[in-house]
């Protein structure tokens, strides 16, 4: 809860200056909390607010939040009218395709939502009861762009490389595309985006950019944790030893070192040893929900 002055959300909204325009996702079934979560983001210099009604979580669709709010159009959009009502803030609305099969509302609210002064959507082209399963619906995110005159709307879904950007942009005609495991996987992915667009060819990170952006996210933990820094940064070994193609003995000593003077250690030995190890792409290391959505 952003307002209550506690608890680990303000840890989450923590960012950086460079970090602009940025933009919060908040949820909830409750219209007064939304307003309040909302109304403290304006109030500590955050650009904007979205709406998550796209969780097909059983704790946040329980209390009529994240995906549950698409069952009911209505309410939906008399609770973002509200919410637009009492900040000054851009209001973007993130939402699935609907619920299932046989309750697909996100044209229907998308066009409700221009109409009420909804700055943008982004449809996750999947319903609640497909959870991360199947392929996502560029179809489906299409009709959602029909049904809109003006508003921006931004495609999601199952978008890894360029050419599935260019594809989703393409196949839906839509103004934008977010993209969520693609860029955990390689967060290299929207410059190389931008730089096809820009001169037909994928840019390349190389290997001191590489390093550097390993080093500056373990500076930035240091910021962030101070002493927790080197354990929590192990967690991160597997996923940098893979992407930047670390050899194995060294990606084990990121996993196990203890302090700052042994990270720089390993980052020498690293830069001395680039390109022993291929690089590739550790798509292993995305975890979802899995079992049935209805348990999740
Ligand atoms: C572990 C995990 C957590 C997620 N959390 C959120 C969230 O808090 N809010 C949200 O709008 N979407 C969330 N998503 C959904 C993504 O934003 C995105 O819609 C979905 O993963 C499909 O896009 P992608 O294939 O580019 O990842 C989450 C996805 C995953 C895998």
């Amino acid at each position: 809860m952003l307002w209550s002055g506690h608890g680990r959300s303000r840890e989450l909204v923590a960012t950086t200056p460079e970090d602009r325009p940025l933009s919060v996702q908040i949820f909830s079934g409750r219209t007064d909390d939304l307003i309040r979560a909302a109304v403290w983001l304006q109030e500590n210099g955050y650009e904007g607010v979205d709406i998550n009604m796209g969780c097909p979580m059983a704790k946040v669709n329980g209390s009529g939040g994240g995906a549950r709010l698409m069952c009911s159009t209505d309410s939906a959009v008399r609770m973002v009218e509200q919410l637009i009502a009492a900040v000054r803030l851009p209001v973007t609305v993130k939402m699935r395709l609907g619920w299932d099969s046989s309750m697909i509302t996100a044209p229907q609210l998308a066009a409700a939502f221009e109409q009420i002064g909804v700055a943008a959507v982004t449809i996750h082209g999947r319903t609640r009861a497909q959870g991360f399963h199947g392929t996502v619906n560029r179809d489906g995110i299409r009709q959602v762009v029909e049904a809109v005159r003006t508003m921006p709307v931004i495609a999601n879904g199952d978008v890894r490389t360029v050419d599935e950007a260019f594809r989703m942009m393409h196949e839906t005609g839509c103004a934008a595309v977010a993209i969520g495991r693609g860029a955990m996987l390689d967060p290299w992915i929207f410059r190389r985006i931008q730089s096809t667009l820009q001169t037909g060819t994928a840019a390349e990170p190389d290997a001191d950019e590489q390093l550097q952006f390993l080093q500056q996210h373990f500076e930035l933990m240091q910021q962030q944790h101070a002493d927790r820094s080197c354990v929590l940064f192990r967690k991160f070994a597997a996923w940098y030893g893979a992407t930047l193609g670390i050899p194995e003995d060294l990606e084990d000593r990121l996993r196990r070192f203890e302090t700052v003077g042994e990270f720089q250690q390993i980052i020498a030995a690293i830069r001395q040893r680039h390109g022993e190890r291929a690089r590739k792409v550790p798509t292993a290391l995305l975890k979802v929900p899995n079992g049935p959505v209805e348990h999740w």
